[in-house]
């Protein structure tokens, strides 16, 4: 058994800003209303038509690469989150592969929407913990602006999302001192509807169906999101994943150094800070610049942290994620 480890971060998010004064021009929302329950001010979205999920992801990945220290050529495997794929399929691990020019390594599409992030890690560590690859790249991307609903009937959801990409490089380690220590993974797929995109899909709605009934009423192909519902549970479980985690290390919340939660609504981040009695130092929080980028959020807000200095050698840092599924998840990690 090897012990795996963050060597390499990097994010990329599109240079367009959209404040929420922008978006009370085409729909009938307020900055006060955004910022009040959400903490949002801004966030980016794409404007340049070449952009995707992919060629965001592949920015973010390059810089994580550069920063572990390595080649393109070094990496074992691909492991990319997202909700918001260039295809239906295939998925953009293989997009990856390709516009990097790596060598035929494995891809691995993970669907998990804000736990996205999470799950790949975690996924990447039992492969590095095993020995079978050395260096994976982690991305999390989402391209949301042009899914979204920005009329007045999407608000709720509209106002929250934004774009960007982060990416992570996992390598192995061989002090088992440091590393990632853990991971916790969670599911109750009762609330799959709860916070959902129905169509396009083989279940309900198909595209054909869509292009069929031209129905100008038709929301299938928008987010649907049962906001107080996900609220409450994301509390909760943001909560218990965390406690899980720490109890899993022998730790206690003034053991954390930082807890980087999945940015869904700075009222929940709060709400977790209180939970565990932590200082603003401990629990670092962007969303007020980039909205909820779900799978990207983490490694975007991991990897300002580091560049800020907010992490260092030695310390507890804590990921944790809520998001469709219902999916929830942590990383315990001594940096
Ligand atoms: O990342 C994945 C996980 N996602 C989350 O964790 C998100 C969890 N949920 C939330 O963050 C919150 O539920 C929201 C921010 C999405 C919504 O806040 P809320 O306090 O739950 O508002 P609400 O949906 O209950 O709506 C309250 C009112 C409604 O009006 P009425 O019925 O009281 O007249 C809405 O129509 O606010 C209205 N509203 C808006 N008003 C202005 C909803 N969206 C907007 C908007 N601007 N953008």
């Amino acid at each position: 058994m090897y012990n795996s480890k963050i060597t390499g971060l990097g994010y990329y998010v599109p240079d367009h800003v959209v404040t929420n004064d922008d978006l009370s021009k085409v729909m009938d929302t307020t900055d006060e209303w955004i910022q009040e329950r959400t903490g949002i001010k801004e966030r980016r979205h794409v404007n340049d038509p070449s952009e995707t999920t992919t060629s965001m992801g592949v920015k973010a990945a390059k810089i994580a690469i550069e920063r572990a220290g390595l080649d393109k050529s070094d990496i074992d495997f691909i492991i990319f989150a997202t909700l918001s794929p260039d295809y239906y399929f295939p998925g953009p691990g293989v997009l990856v592969q390709r516009d990097l020019e790596m060598d035929t390594v494995g891809a691995l599409d993970v669907r998990n929407q804000c736990s996205g992030f999470v799950y790949g890690v975690s996924v990447a560590d039992q492969y590095v913990k095993s020995g079978m690859y050395k260096n994976i790249l982690v991305i999390g991307s989402e391209v949301h602006s042009r899914g979204l609903d920005m009329t007045t009937r999407g608000r709720a959801v509209s106002v929250i999302f934004g774009d960007g990409a982060g990416a992570a490089v996992i390598s192995r380690e061989e002090d088992a001192s440091k590393g990632i220590l853990s991971s916790h993974l969670h599911s109750e797929g009762r609330h799959a509807e709860e916070l959902t995109v129905i169509a396009p899909g083989m279940g309900k709605r198909w595209v054909t169906d869509i292009l069929r009934d031209e129905d100008p009423n038709d929301e299938s192909y928008f987010p649907y999101m049962n906001g107080q519902f996900v609220f409450k549970n994301a509390v909760v479980r943001f909560s218990e994943v965390i406690m899980e985690g720490l109890q899993k290390n022998k730790l206690s919340p003034e053991d954390i150094a930082l807890l980087i939660p999945h940015q869904a609504n700075l009222r929940i981040s709060q709400f977790v800070q209180k939970k565990f009695g932590l200082a603003d130092d401990q629990v670092y929080n962007n969303i007020v610049s980039y909205g909820n980028t779900t799978a990207a959020s983490i490694p975007i807000a991991l990897t300002e942290a580091w560049e800020k200095g907010k992490v260092k050698e030695g310390d507890v840092v804590v990921l944790a994620a809520f998001g469709s599924g219902f999916t929830w998840g942590s990383v315990i990690i001594r940096w």
